[in-house]
C-alpha cells in the first residue's frame, strides 16, 4: 500500500456521509429532491405515475381502493398482462437487443443470449405447451428450477396465460418442495434433470421426483434438459413427464394472446418463512406490484433500456422476481442471469462477468460482499469494472466496513451505493436512498422512498426519538404490497397488522403493517435495520424460520427437545445454532450430529444447515416453560450471559455454555 493509499483509505475510514457522485446525479432518472414532498402532498396519486410506465389494456378507475383494509386494492379495474409488459410492448424498438444474457457455470460453455424478439418466441411457444398439457387461467404452476434462462421463460410464460406461478428456489429440498406445491394445490410442476455446482453435475430431478411422491394430488411435470449428455449418469426416465425441449418444438412458431388480467388478479405466490413451522404463501398482483417493480427499478436502480444490468440473487427469492425478472424486462433493459457462485472457477469469477460484458449496475447481498472482502481486493482490482455506474445491496443489514469496501474496489468510489431494505411481502424496495438525490450514509439504508410512510415505534406504536432502537412500521398501504397469504385471510391480518392496528376499525389510518424488523431513525430520518425481531434467522439474506429448523431436528430418530437460534457470522450474517436434548438410550455422538445435519438438510436445504449442534441435558426454561432463546443466542455468539433469574433451571445455562465452548 503506498502512503496516499493509506491515507484515503484513513480517509474512507471516518466518512460517515457520501454525496452522490456528479456524473452520476446528470444522468440520473430521478434527481430532483422535491420528489419527496410532491409524493407526500399528492398520495396517493403520485403512484399514477408507476403505474404509467406499464402497457394497459384499460384504464384504472382508481388508484387506491382503501374501502376494506387492511384488503388494499390497487388501480382497480384496469386490465393489463405482465408478459405483455416485459416483451410485446418492446418488439418495435428493442426486438433485436439482449433481453437475457445467460452465462453458464462451466467457462468453457457458451453464453446465451436471448433477443426480445427470441424471449418473446419461446415465451409464446411454451405458453402453448402449458395450455396444451391442461394449465388454465388461475391454475399455479410451481417452478423448482436454477438459475437457467428456462425459468424466466416459464414464469413468463404463466403470466402469459393467467396461470400464477410459484418458484421454489432450487436449493430447497425434496419436502420443501412438497409442502409447497400441496399447500398451493399446485397441480404442476416445470424442473429440469440438473445443473452445474463448482465444476459438477447436480442431479436435481432426483430431488424434484422425491418430492413429487410427497405430493397429495395428480401433477403434471415438465423437465427442462439442462445437462445434455451431462445429466445421462443420474440414469433418469422421463416416464409420462414432459420434455420441455420437445414441447417447445412442437409449438414452434405459435402465438398465445396474452390473457387479459384484472390489475387485482394474481401474477405470482411465494413462499417464505415465519414464525410457525407452516411457509406463508406471499400473494402478488399483476398491476400493484408490476407497477412497484418497474418503478423502483427505474428510480432507485436507476435502470435505463440501454444498460445491462446485473443482479447477482437468484430467482428463487424475491430479489429475482423483481430485479431479474419483471422490473428489468419491463423497462426493457438488458438483464445478466448467472448460474454459478462467484468463486468458481475462481475468486474472480462475477468481476471476470462485469467485465466482459460491461455491466452498468452490480445489485447484491452483503453476505457476498463480505467474502469478496475476505478474499481481498486483488481479484476485483485485475479486472475494468469502469462500466459500473451504480452498486445495490439487498437482504441484511450491511456494517459500514462492507460498505466501504464495496465502494471503493468495486465502485472505485465513483458509484453510489443503494442499501435497499424491502422482503418478499412488500414486492419491492421501500426505504433506501434515491440514488441520484440523498447524500449515502454507511450501514443506514436511508429515508423511506417518495410516497412510502414509513415509522419507526415503540411497543404502544408511538415514534421512538432519534438514535432509539424501536420497531419498523409502515403506515400507508403501497402498490407492491402483498394483498394477502394464499388461501388464509386470517393468518394475513395476524401475522402483519394485528399488532399495531385497530382490526374493528375500516378507517385506514387504524391500519399499520408490521413487517418484524427493528430498527432506528436518525436526525436527518435516515433510518438503520436492526434485524429481525420475530423467531425468523437471516442466513447469508435468506429467512428461515426457527420452527422450521427444529421440527426437522425433532424429527430425527435419537432426539427429544431441539431449541435453534441465530448467531452472528462473519460472512453469513447469521448462522443456525442448534441445541438439543436427546432420547433416553441415545449417545450424544458425532454420528447422531451428522444424522441432525442430514435431517435439517432435507427437510428444508443446505442453507439451513445448522454450524454447531450442541447436545444439553436441558434447555433453559422459564417457570412457564418458554424456552429463553436470547440466552442460547448470548451462547452461540459467545457474549456474556443475559439475566437468567427468570429461569426455572439457572444452572443449566453455564452447562451448555461449556459444553459449546468445546468442553
Ligand atoms: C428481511 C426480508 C428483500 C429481498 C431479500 C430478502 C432483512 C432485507 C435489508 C437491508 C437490513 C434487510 C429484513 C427483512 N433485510 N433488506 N437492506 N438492511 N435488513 O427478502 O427473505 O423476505 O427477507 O430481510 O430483516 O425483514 P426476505
Amino acid at each position: 500500500m503506498t502512503e496516499g493509499d493509506a491515507e484515503l483509505e484513513a480517509r474512507l475510514a471516518e466518512q460517515e456521509v457520501f454525496e452522490p457522485p456528479e456524473s452520476f446525479v446528470e444522468q440520473a432518472n430521478v434527481s430532483d429532491p422535491g420528489i419527496y414532498e410532491e409524493f407526500e402532498e399528492n398520495w396517493p396519486e403520485c403512484w399514477e405515475g408507476a403505474a404509467d410506465l406499464l402497457d394497459w389494456y384499460e384504464g384504472y378507475d382508481q388508484v387506491l381502493d382503501d374501502s376494506d383494509p387492511p384488503f388494499y386494492e390497487w388501480f382497480t379495474d384496469g386490465k393489463l398482462n405482465a408478459s405483455a409488459n416485459c416483451l410485446d410492448r418492446h418488439l418495435d424498438e428493442r426486438g433485436d437487443e439482449a433481453a437475457i444474457e445467460w452465462v453458464g457455470e462451466p467457462v468453457d460453455e457458451a453464453d446465451r443470449t436471448y433477443t426480445y424478439e427470441e424471449l418473446h418466441r419461446e415465451v409464446n411457444e411454451f405458453a402453448a405447451a402449458l395450455r396444451d398439457i391442461g394449465v388454465g387461467e388461475d391454475d399455479v404452476v410451481t417452478l423448482y428450477m436454477p438459475m437457467i434462462p428456462e425459468l424466466p421463460v416459464a414464469m413468463l410464460a404463466c403470466a402469459r396465460i393467467g396461470a400464477p406461478h410459484s418458484v421454489v428456489f432450487a436449493g430447497f429440498s425434496a419436502d420443501a418442495l412438497a409442502t409447497r406445491m400441496n399447500a398451493a394445490d399446485s397441480e404442476y410442476l416445470v424442473t429440469c434433470d440438473g445443473y452445474y455446482r463448482r465444476g459438477d453435475p447436480l442431479d436435481h430431478l432426483g430431488k424434484a421426483e422425491e418430492g413429487l411422491s410427497g405430493v397429495e394430488h395428480e401433477t403434471t411435470t415438465v423437465v427442462v434438459d439442462r445437462l445434455g449428455p451431462n445429466g445421462d449418469g443420474f440414469g433418469h426416465d422421463l416416464g409420462d413427464k414432459h420434455d420441455y425441449g420437445d414441447l417447445v418444438a412442437a409449438h414452434a412458431g405459435a402465438e398465445v394472446d396474452p390473457v387479459v388480467r384484472d390489475a387485482e388478479d394474481m401474477l405470482f405466490l411465494m413462499y417464505t418463512s415465519g414464525t410457525t413451522g407452516k411457509p406463508k404463501g406471499v400473494k402478488h398482483t399483476t398491476g400493484g406490484y408490476l407497477a412497484w417493480a418497474s418503478w423502483t427499478s427505474q428510480s432507485v436502480l436507476d435502470i435505463k433500456p440501454e444498460d445491462t444490468y446485473f443482479c447477482s440473487a437468484d430467482i428463487g427469492w424475491i430479489t429475482g422476481h423483481s430485479y431479474i425478472v419483471y422490473g428489468p424486462l419491463a423497462l426493457g433493459t438488458t438483464t445478466m442471469m448467472y448460474e454459478g457462485t462467484p468463486d468458481h472457477p475462481d475468486r474472480d469469477r462475477l468481476w471476470e462477468i462485469v467485465e466482459e460484458y460491461e455491466a452498468t449496475q452490480l445489485y447484491t447481498a452483503p453476505t457476498a460482499i463480505r467474502a469478496f472482502m475476505k478474499w481481498g481486493s486483488e481479484y476485483p482490482d485485475a479486472h475494468d469494472l469502469s462500466s459500473l455506474r451504480l452498486l445495490g445491496t439487498v437482504g441484511e443489514p450491511i456494517n459500514p466496513r462492507a460498505w466501504k469496501w464495496y465502494y471503493k474496489h468495486i465502485g472505485g468510489e465513483e458509484c453510489p451505493i443503494v442499501d435497499t431494505w424491502w422482503q418478499t411481502e412488500t414486492g419491492g424496495m421501500m426505504v433506501t436512498t434515491l440514488p441520484g438525490v440523498g447524500d449515502m450514509k454507511p450501514g443506514s439504508a436511508g429515508p423511506p422512498l417518495p410516497g412510502v410512510d414509513v415509522r419507526i415505534v415503540d411497543t404502544g406504536g408511538d415514534e421512538v426519538e432519534a438514535g432509539r432502537a424501536g420497531y419498523l412500521t409502515v403506515d400507508k398501504p403501497w402498490p407492491g404490497m402483498l394483498r394477502t397469504l394464499y388461501n388464509n385471510d386470517e393468518r394475513y391480518i395476524e401475522e402483519y397488522w394485528a399488532e399495531y392496528s385497530d382490526l374493528d376499525s375500516d378507517d385506514p389510518d387504524d391500519w399499520v403493517y408490521f413487517p418484524e424488523d427493528g430498527a432506528k431513525i436518525d436526525e436527518d430520518g435516515y433510518i438503520t435495520v436492526l434485524g429481525r425481531v420475530d423467531d425468523v434467522i437471516n442466513v447469508s439474506g435468506h429467512r428461515l424460520g426457527t420452527m422450521e429448523i427444529e421440527s426437522a431436528i425433532v424429527g430425527v430418530e435419537g432426539v427429544a427437545e431441539a431449541a435453534v437460534v441465530g448467531g452472528h457470522h462473519d460472512i453469513k450474517g447469521e448462522a443456525v445454532y442448534a441445541y438439543v436434548i436427546t432420547e433416553e438410550g441415545y449417545e450424544e455422538n458425532d454420528e447422531l450430529r451428522e444424522r441432525i445435519v442430514a435431517g435439517v438438510e432435507d427437510a428444508i436445504g443446505p442453507i439451513a444447515r445448522p454450524e454447531q449442534v450442541v447436545f444439553t441435558p436441558d434447555l433453559p426454561k422459564t417457570r412457564s416453560g418458554k424456552i429463553m432463546r436470547r440466552l442460547l443466542e448470548n451462547i452461540a455468539d459467545g457474549e456474556e450471559l443475559g439475566n437468567t433469574s427468570t429461569l426455572r433451571n439457572p444452572e443449566i445455562v453455564e452447562d451448555i455454555q461449556r459444553k459449546a465452548g468445546g468442553d
